[in-house]
């Protein structure tokens, strides 16, 4: 950021489930060589953790406590794959699971759980530079941001892709409930009043509908270049 204590660079990727951001930020990351900030996961991890010690979804106390002591270490894999262990057990795979994504929807909209896991996200920043993902990237973590880019898709097009990445795992996936979901999701995320899903107004947008992945990187790494990022 170019205030604050921290002057790394860092470029924000907000958008809704299924927009591509988590595809994009890591093949960004990858390419620039830069630290990567999934804030999704840690929604996730402190849902899970959660689940784990049978805290329940309305107890915003005790999940103020659980996000602020989240025992999480991110171990980089040879294979370029972040491992994610929580507590001491390999959670992955576990933080990805549906269930656990709608209970992360539920405990973000709380705002002493978004308090609590800022300045966890903002300490991701460091030289040489930081791509982060999440939904209020641009507007609240790091508003400061060299470069900020939102990315859309249709609702239709987002429950393609996440049917066509279930179906192999799940041949009784639903392509109406997944559609379902993910219109329920970003009206959660939309409409909560803390920390909303919403484009940073210094924001790029990009509609990912109908573009290929490489596509939404090249133009994501034009606009790095046009800003000196790269
Ligand atoms: O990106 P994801 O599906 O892993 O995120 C899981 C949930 O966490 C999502 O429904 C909204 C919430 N979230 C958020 O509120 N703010 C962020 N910066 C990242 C995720």
């Amino acid at each position: 950021m170019s205030t604050g204590e921290n002057m790394a660079a860092v470029i924000t990727v907000d958008g809704p489930s299924g927009s591509g951001k988590g595809t994009i930020c890591q093949l960004l990351a990858r390419e620039l060589d830069w630290h990567l900030l999934d804030s999704g996961a840690l929604y996730r991890l402190t849902a899970l953790a959660a689940r784990h010690h049978g805290v329940e979804l309305d107890d915003v106390e005790a999940l103020e406590v659980l996000a602020a002591h989240l025992d999480v270490r991110f171990k980089p894999r040879k294979d370029g794959e972040t491992q994610i262990i929580l507590e001491g057990e390999e959670v992955t795979h576990a933080i990805r699971n549906e269930r656990v994504g709608e209970d992360a929807s539920v405990i973000a909209a709380l705002a002493p759980v978004r308090s609590a896991l800022l300045s966890r996200q903002r300490d991701f920043a460091g030289e040489p530079g930081l791509v982060a993902d999440g939904r209020d990237m641009g507007t609240v973590v790091f508003p400061e941001a060299e470069l900020k880019i939102y990315l859309d898709a249709s609702a239709e097009e987002r429950a393609q892709r996440r049917y066509k990445q279930l179906i192999s795992k799940d041949p009784g996936a639903s392509l109406d409930d997944i559609l379902n979901d993910i219109k329920a999701r970003d009206a959660r995320d939309m409409n909560r009043a803390v920390a909303p899903l919403k484009p940073a107004p210094d924001a790029v947008r990009l509609d990912t509908t109908s573009m290929t992945i490489d596509e939404v990187l090249q133009s994501v790494l034009d606009e790095a270049r046009h800003r000196g990022l790269r």
